[in-house]
């Protein structure tokens, strides 16, 4: 079963020059997945979380392409926090991990490569049935 160890950081090409930045992205070249769909996410207030939730196939790759937010993955077992402020950096993020998306700067885009198309039956929106699936350690608190 996937683990926090794989969801690894990507570097992505980076086209520079005095008018500014491009960044190519290719399904099964720069990111591990055909990419079926991108959404990005603005317009974030002041404050918001986003995500909080995981997928029971979808793959995604999450890039900071303006500003910067933290995203926190969990396995079940395991939380990293990893921050993104790079449009040429990418957060894989394979099935099965919850993540959420905080402290996102003003102004702050999210760009999302995913594998597949939405589907709301892909999604576990309740951390009590992720950690269910996942067999999690029973929460003491
Ligand atoms: P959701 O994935 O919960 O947002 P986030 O993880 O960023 O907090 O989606 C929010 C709403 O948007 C929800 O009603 C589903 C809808 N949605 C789509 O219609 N298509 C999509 O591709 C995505 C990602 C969400």
């Amino acid at each position: 079963m996937t683990t926090v160890a794989d969801c690894r950081l990507l570097d992505l090409p980076e086209i520079r020059d005095a008018e500014g930045s491009l960044t190519p992205v290719h399904g099964n070249v720069e990111v591990p997945f055909d990419i079926e769909r991108v959404y990005y996410l603005y317009d974030i207030p002041a404050g918001a979380s986003r995500g909080g939730h995981a997928h029971r196939e979808i793959e995604e790759v999450i890039v900071a392409a303006l500003g910067s937010f933290d995203v926190i993955v969990d396995d079940g077992s395991q939380r990293r926090r990893v921050t993104l402020r790079r449009g040429n950096c990418g957060l894989y993020l394979p099935r099965m991990i919850w993540r959420e998306l905080v402290d996102f700067s003003a102004g702050a885009i999210c760009v999302v490569l995913a594998s597949r198309a939405y589907a709301e039956a892909d999604y576990i929106r309740e951390l009590a049935e992720f950690r269910r699936l996942r067999g999690s350690p029973a929460d003491d608190a």
